[in-house]
């Protein structure tokens, strides 16, 4: 007896990198799912096939962002303070377009400009850097300065990275249930960004508050920007140490090819799970079916990108020698229904930003790659002409992922869950819609609060 015990509790302690984490996210999910119901309606879905997908997306019923929907009790927690003037969430109306008109404005930059921004910002963010990095946080400060020289035309004072990168990375770690959210290192930026409003390079959307205004700037473009072209990036980077064929092949590559790439690391890992919309009228499918108002239709990003492509696990950048819009492919969402602003942006970029780091290392990695990337995307940076021999290296970042998968997943139950029932708990979106219909605003200056602001004037804009 005593000598089963002895051998069965270290086979049981060896494999756990095996077997644990799979079961962790399993049981996470379903804790999830049960205390946030299940409300959505999936697409594809029963309902809706993956051929339904694109025209659901697009309905003009399904427009609602976030008014009654449970799920954004939870997006808006994670994305506090200030989630009521995230672009994203804003209900369709004056304040939203305001708002959209004014991150149209900013991202209207010429491609060579944003091409010499980008390199310029990934050139510091990789002075003296070599060995072993977590692309993601490697990312960070260079996306921090990116957006900030892109919103204040000025290069970005080192306390104003530090500020950004803290308040994205905090964003982006409780999102993925790896830490808890700070409130303070958030709101240390919203501090910091209140009086500096009257230097940002357009005109902000005249009919909010300061406070609004600062919340929306951070939302969008200190949150939103930088934790995705961080995550974007961590993507591409990754794939490419783990494909050193098609690594060389881009790193030698033109834009076209590099755009192939680009499209393919996001078919593989889009950013999003899952977007979600909240329908306004009653959507007929058929003529026995009916998707009620008032449903919320859960968009299912991943599943989406594997149907119709053969082996949809392959890295495989060929599949876009055909126009992506001819592919079962949305990775800045669908035209027609609040698409992602930065989609011609954001491609160009990341292309700028991986030549800067392509160019100048070579990249390994051993570690597991999936959507959500708890690990930040371990890497080995080997600078180009220095000795190579990564062997070692690759055992030992294979090994320390599987045990870091272990420990991980349980913290991320633990986390998961706590945040999920706090924020069903504080319902920050339910209450903010609840006052809002108890204190309606007074309507009759909308028009000339949102459109008639001066600051739209075209000539008032300065450019980078
Ligand atoms: C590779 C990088 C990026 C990807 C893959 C991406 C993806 C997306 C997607 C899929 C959506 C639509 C979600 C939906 O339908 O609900 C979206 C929305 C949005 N994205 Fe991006 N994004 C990226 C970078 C950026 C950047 C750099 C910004 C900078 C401002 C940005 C700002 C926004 C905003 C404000 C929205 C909400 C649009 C609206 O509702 O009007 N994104 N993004």
């Amino acid at each position: 007896m005593l000598i089963a015990v002895v051998l069965l509790v270290p086979a049981v302690l060896v494999s756990l990198p095996w077997w644990l984490p799979r079961r962790v996210v399993a049981l996470r999910e379903r804790v999830f799912a049960r205390i946030n119901g299940d409300e959505g309606v999936p697409v594809p879905g029963e309902l809706a096939g993956v051929e339904r997908f694109r025209e659901l997306y697009a309905h003009p019923a399904a427009n609602g962002r976030s008014k009654g929907a449970a799920l954004s009790d939870l997006f808006w927690y994670w994305l506090a303070p200030g989630p009521e003037m995230h672009q994203e969430h804003l209900e369709q109306g004056e304040r939203y377009d305001a708002v959209a008109r004014t991150t149209r404005a900013l991202l209207a930059v010429p491609k060579g400009e944003v091409e010499e921004l980008a390199r310029r910002c990934a050139a510091r963010g990789l002075e003296g850097v070599r060995g072993l990095v977590r692309l993601r946080d490697l990312m960070m400060p260079v996306w921090a300065e990116f957006a900030y020289e892109l919103v204040f035309a000025e290069r970005c004072p080192r306390e104003a990275r530090d500020l950004i990168a803290a308040n994205a990375d905090d964003v982006v770690t409780s999102l993925k249930c790896t830490g808890l959210r700070h409130m303070g290192r958030r709101e240390r930026l919203t501090r910091y960004l209140l009086p500096r409003l009257d230097k940002v390079r357009v005109p902000l959307p005249g009919g909010l508050t300061p406070l609004e205004q600062a919340y929306y700037l951070q939302g969008a473009f200190f949150n939103t920007a930088v934790v995705q072209l961080s995550e974007a990036m961590a993507h591409l980077l990754l794939v490419l140490a783990q494909h050193p064929e098609e690594q060389e092949r881009a790193r030698t590559s033109d834009d076209r090819h590099f755009d192939r790439v680009i499209n393919e690391t996001l078919r593989l890992y889009p950013l999003f799970g899952i977007a979600h919309r909240i329908t306004s009228g009653d959507i007929a499918l058929d003529e026995h079916t009916t998707i009620p108002a008032g449903s919320v239709l859960c968009f299912n990003y991943p599943e989406f990108h594997r149907a119709g492509f053969a082996d949809p696990g392959r890295f495989d950048p060929g599949r876009f020698d055909r126009p992506a819009k001819e592919l079962n492919h949305v990775p800045f969402g669908v035209a027609a229904n609040r698409p992602c602003p930065a989609w011609r942006l954001a491609p160009i970029a990341m292309r700028a930003v991986a030549r800067e780091v392509l160019g100048r290392y070579v990249l390994d990695s051993s570690v597991t790659h999936t959507r959500s990337l708890p690990s930040r995307g371990p890497c080995l940076l080997t600078p180009r002409g220095a000795p190579y021999r990564p062997r070692l290296a690759l055992t030992y970042l294979r090994v320390r992922d599987r045990w870091e998968d272990v420990w991980r997943s349980l913290v991320q139950l633990v986390l998961g869950t706590y945040m999920v029932w706090d924020a069903h708990r504080k319902r920050l979106c339910e209450r903010h819609f609840a006052e809002a219909a108890s204190n309606p605003p007074d309507a009759s200056d909308a028009e000339d609060r949102y459109a008639a602001h001066p600051g739209h004037e075209p000539g008032a804009r300065r450019s980078l």
